[in-house]
């Protein structure tokens, strides 16, 4: 199905055909405009930005870009197109028909899921909200509003599913959305990564490489969800959602690629006083990051966990792919555990040990971008290794030390005192690299964001 524009929010899902969601819809709109408007990007709604939009669900063609004020982006309402033959894949309803309605039976529960993942959506845009002032570049800055405008987009997904099936308590749980916010003393956002600052461009850099992948593999495994608005939802937020891992890994290669231009221009590794960021204190922000998304997982023997995959609502990455009987009550799974000195590796019940799984899967596609950034410093002719050595050390040593895993005060002082903005096209900040790749065929002098 086509996306309807003519509509005040876009959507492929009939939204006219069904009169009191389009006013539930209609009426919860303004509170989000509101909402970015005190707590989005700052002092950037006059600002004419270069974006993408969908214009269409299918693989091919379905993104439209041009010059757009954000808060007159068109957030609207994208499902995957449905599969009428779709088959749950995984737990006690396997080999059924997917559900079109919420079983009362787990209501709650799939509401828990939808809320928490459409807590993050605004959260990150929050956290982000005062990096446009220090942008490198003005593709940087673009790309950092796509990223925004996307995010929103996916709590519109969420609101949507909430809205649509889940009555009063749906509405309520949208207004709330708008309500918690990232840091928040009284209300903070419900996972303590979307709590953090994210107050410089190497932190956003390496926040949407671990912490936007987060969102993709949450996403993955809820679009394996027998209740199929859910799934058709998030395997449309996927494919936004590369977009966002491409910023960060793109960025944080470009650091690592200035980086090495400056040891090897003033053949020195504390590049600090020439205006770059060391490799070290690049290790100790990539150790923060990566540590704070990997905790997004949850428990590593969770009974929710077995609880979600035991009724189908949530699977395990490319659930189908896997070659098992996708019920898992006889399987186990090896999971680390403290066990007095030392960590070893325990054999659990795979069912309990769902999100262990996941943050495994998660941990190897980390490693992946990890090696193209190793590569630029082999490339640049330098060899630099770290080794955490993952034994257990007590609370005293880790305050004593910690300062050598992840950034310092005076580390994050550093990065934060190199964060001035370049907003002149084709121009670029000192500790980065500009980009190789294009946006939409325009090149890096393109004037991705236009200043009224
Ligand atoms: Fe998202
Ligand atoms: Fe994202």
């Amino acid at each position: 199905m086509t996306i309807n524009y003519s509509e005040k929010i876009p959507n492929n899902v009939d939204l006219s055909g069904d009169r009191r969601l389009q006013r539930a819809l209609e009426n919860w709109q303004p509170k989000f405009l509101d909402w970015w408007k005190e707590l989005g990007p700052d002092q950037s709604s006059e600002l004419d930005v270069y974006l993408r939009t969908a214009v269409s669900v299918e693989k091919q063609g379905w993104a439209h870009f041009d010059y757009v004020k954000m808060p007159e982006y068109r957030w609207g309402i994208f499902l995957t197109p449905s599969d009428p033959n779709r088959k749950i894949d995984f737990g006690m309803h396997k080999g059924q028909p997917v559900w079109q309605e919420v079983p009362g039976e787990y209501r709650s529960e799939l509401r828990r899921l939808i809320v928490t993942q459409g807590d993050t959506e605004p959260a990150s845009v929050e956290q982000q909200r005062q990096l446009g002032k220090t942008c490198p570049s003005l593709y940087d800055l673009r790309n950092l509003f796509q990223v925004n405008v996307e995010e929103g987009r996916h709590l519109w997904a969420m609101v949507y599913l909430l809205q649509a099936y889940f009555g009063r308590d749906g509405r309520e749980e949208a207004e709330s959305l708008l309500e918690r916010h990232s840091g928040d003393l009284n209300k903070p956002r419900i996972l303590g990564a979307f709590n953090e600052k994210t107050s410089d461009w190497l932190s956003f850099f390496m926040f949407t490489y671990f912490t936007d992948r987060d969102g993709k593999f949450q996403l993955a495994s809820l679009s394996e969800s027998a209740f199929d608005p859910l799934s058709r939802s998030c395997r449309f937020m996927l494919t936004e959602e590369a977009h966002h891992m491409f910023v960060g890994e793109s960025g944080v290669g470009r650091v690592i690629q200035r980086t090495c231009e400056l040891m090897n221009e003033y053949k020195t590794y504390d590049v600090r006083e020439y205006g770059g960021i060391d490799l070290p204190t690049l290790q100790k922000y990539l150790n923060f990051h990566f540590s704070v998304s990997t905790d997004l997982f949850g428990q590593e023997i969770s009974t929710n966990a077995a609880t979600y995959y035991n009724t189908s609502l949530k699977g395990r990455l490319d659930e189908a792919k896997i070659k098992d009987d996708h019920l898992l009550h006889d399987a186990s799974y090896p999971v680390f555990e403290v066990r007095e000195e030392n960590i070893a590796k325990n054999e659990s019940p795979a069912l309990n040990a769902i999100n262990e799984r996941l943050r495994d899967d998660y941990i190897a596609d980390c490693d992946l971008g990890i090696r193209r950034w190793n590569k630029i410093i082999e490339n640049s002719g330098h060899d630099f290794r770290f080794h955490p050595e993952g034994s257990i050390i007590s609370e005293e040593e880790w305050e004593k030390r910690c300062n050598e895993w992840l950034p310092s005060e005076s580390d994050q002082s550093f990065v934060q005192s190199l964060m001035k903005p370049v907003t002149e096209p084709g121009k670029i900040a000192g500790w980065i690299a500009p980009p190789k790749g294009r946006i939409n065929r325009q090149s890096f002098e393109f004037e991705y964001v236009r200043f009224n």
